[in-house]
């Protein structure tokens, strides 16, 4: 990829499963180490704090976040990766391209919509989400970021940034921030244990980190239909698909095909299998929880690279206006 810098922003909320794992977190720690580019991840505590307000969660959830980017294998050496409220220059650089932002475009921006459209009013948005989308404009331009790999639910706040950036160069006549692009991840959504796309509010997801016990338990309760053991079945069937998509021995899964095996016994090797795979990320995960120094040493690394970028931009944005 041609690009120059990558970064993108994660959420602090939810509970990450094997979802988000496949459709997500691992994408963009691959395309991190992977490419060339530099590339930027970081915990977006600060956009949480518009739904969030228990202190508690939040520094749980971003210790969680930033714990599961490490235990699947981030490299800080590679990849810049911090905390949105570590870095000042963001919010100085939000205050200042709120005059570039115009309330129109804030007007149009889906998140907002919804609820006015749910409302009727918008007496009840709070001014984090409707200016949700020029902080997050200012966290890609503060690091005149190329490329922002997000979900399609995301593209919108893309073209935002994109929108903020043009208006303040052709203001000033100057190419002082870079316009982003959108790197829209078209991934297929991951099978859930009810046949459905695996999601949080289906409840019918594999939670990451969760205990061995609890995975089992879940797949177990994967719906099946009344055919025997010595019954012949149907590559179709929501267990097959779900063998298939966690490389289930192949010998295996042809002998249940086949009519050699029942429901039960191939769910439990189906979890075994699963443990299996997530064991070693699930001892990495609760090593670096259970002493979050590690955590917190990363974490504060990719600050100060970061800041070292970001303030650089801010130094030429306030040159560019006269305030410094
Ligand atoms: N809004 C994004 C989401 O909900 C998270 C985010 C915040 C982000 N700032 C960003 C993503 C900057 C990409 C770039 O998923």
């Amino acid at each position: 990829m041609e690009y120059k810098k990558i970064l993108t922003g994660v959420k602090p909320t939810g509970d990450p499963h094997i979802g988000n794992l496949y459709g997500a977190i691992l994408p963009a720690i691959n395309m991190a180490n992977k490419s060339d580019a530099e590339s930027y991840i970081f915990i977006a505590n600060i956009h949480a704090l518009n739904g969030v307000k228990d202190p508690e969660f939040l520094r749980d959830k971003t210790y969680e976040v930033a714990a599961t980017f490490l235990a699947f294998g981030l490299d800080i050496n590679k990849t810049v990766f911090y905390r949105q409220s570590d870095i000042p220059e963001v919010f100085e650089l939000t205050s200042i391209i709120m005059n570039y932002s115009p309330k129109g475009l804030m007007n149009r921006a889906h998140a907002y919509k919804a609820i006015l459209e749910r409302d009727g009013n918008d007496d009840n948005v709070n001014m984090g989400l409707y200016t949700y989308p020029i902080l997050m404009a200012a966290d890609i331009l503060v690091m005149q970021s190329d490329i922002v790999p997000v979900g399609l639910d995301q593209k919108q706040h893309i073209e935002i940034a994109r929108d903020i950036a043009n208006s303040f160069n052709s203001v000033h006549k100057a190419q002082v921030l870079t316009l982003p692009t959108e790197f829209i991840e078209h991934q297929d959504s991951i099978l859930g244990l009810d046949g459905r796309k695996m999601s949080k509010s289906y409840n019918n997801t594999i939670p990451l980190f969760t205990t061995e016990e609890d995975t089992k338990k879940r797949i177990m309760k994967i719906p099946t239909d009344s055919l025997l053991p010595t019954d012949k079945k149907n590559e179709d069937c929501l267990l097959y698909r779900l063998m298939k998509m966690f490389n289930v021995d192949t010998d295996y899964m042809q002998h249940f095909l086949d009519g050699g095996i029942g429901y039960g016994d191939a769910k439990k090797v189906l979890a075994e299998t699963v443990n299996t795979y997530l064991r070693p990320y699930r001892e990495k995960y609760n090593e670096l929880m259970s002493d979050k120094s590690k955590i917190d040493e990363a974490l504060a690394i990719g600050a100060k690279k970061a800041r070292a970028v970001a303030s650089k931009t801010l130094y030429d944005v306030k040159k560019t206006l006269g305030l410094v």
